[in-house]
């Protein structure tokens, strides 16, 4: 089998549910229903790649910085790393707020993967705080991205923090490798409150099968470590 010169990276998605499967409330809200271990669990995972990716709506409702703590900064050093993950955000219409926290934090250089439908104003505005990677198609490609990531940048191990639209659609392209699920001890209820697989009442275009590699529980938090099984070879 020819060995491909740049594969993609190794994707690892991180999402906490509520028992009923829910990844917030109908209203986006940010909503805080995991405990002080899963936001350190989800430090540690983004301090395991390379890169770290979001959808431009959990940006722009969580307004996170997508950093990591000072200790995990410490440790990526000593193995000759840079001191936190790039940041990377994908968003197809490009009205990014460059007001928002992320751009505030120096931590680690920001790409952004969108098209030219950004505007012009934002462009002007991101200018020295991100690297605009705009293709003239009207949605990013994915694959390509990921590509781009790992020949460009280097990135082997990319960590997707979401959300629930943004992970379907690399889903449903057989882009994710790895999923570490919270399963937190609320239930939310609601059809208009996404589930980890987002809003749409679509199936996906084929099951997605994964294999149950890790389990933990702390307190009354359950950490499921899945590898998703691919129906073809990792392009
Ligand atoms: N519980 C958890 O673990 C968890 C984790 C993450 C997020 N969340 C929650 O999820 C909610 C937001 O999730 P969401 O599903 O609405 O949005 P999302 O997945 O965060 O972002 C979707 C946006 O990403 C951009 N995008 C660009 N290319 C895309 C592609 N190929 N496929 C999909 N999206 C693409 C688009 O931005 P443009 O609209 O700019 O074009 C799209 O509207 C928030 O409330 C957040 O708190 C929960």
């Amino acid at each position: 089998m020819v060995k491909r010169k740049h594969p993609r990276p190794f994707v690892v998605a991180t999402f906490a549910m509520t028992a009923d499967g829910k990844v917030t409330t109908r209203n986006f809200v940010p909503v805080d229903f995991t405990s002080r271990e899963d936001k350190l669990h989800l430090f540690r995972q983004r301090a395991l790649a390379d890169a770290v990716l979001l959808g431009h709506t959990s940006l722009k409702r969580d307004n996170v910085r997508l950093g990591i703590p000072a200790d995990l900064q410490q440790a990526r050093i000593k193995q000759k790393k840079s001191p936190a993950p790039l940041r990377v955000i994908v968003s197809n219409k490009g009205r990014i707020d460059s007001r928002l926290k992320i751009f505030q934090s120096a931590i680690s250089p920001i790409l952004i993967f969108s098209t030219t439908r950004m505007p012009k104003k934002t462009r002007t505005a991101l200018e020295g705080k991100a690297t605009l990677h705009l293709t003239d198609c009207d949605e990013i490609d994915l694959a390509a991205m990921l590509k781009t990531l790992r020949r460009k940048y280097k990135v082997r191990a990319l960590a997707c923090e979401g959300g629930p639209t943004l992970f379907r659609s690399l889903l449903e392209r057989g882009l994710v490798d790895q999923l570490n699920l919270t399963i937190a001890p609320y239930m939310f209820g609601g059809v208009k409150a996404p589930t980890l697989t987002g809003l749409s009442k679509e199936f996906l275009p084929a099951s997605v099968h994964c294999s149950l590699v890790d389990m933990r529980t702390v307190g009354d938090e359950c950490f499921l470590t899945y590898r998703i099984k691919h129906q073809r070879r990792r392009n």
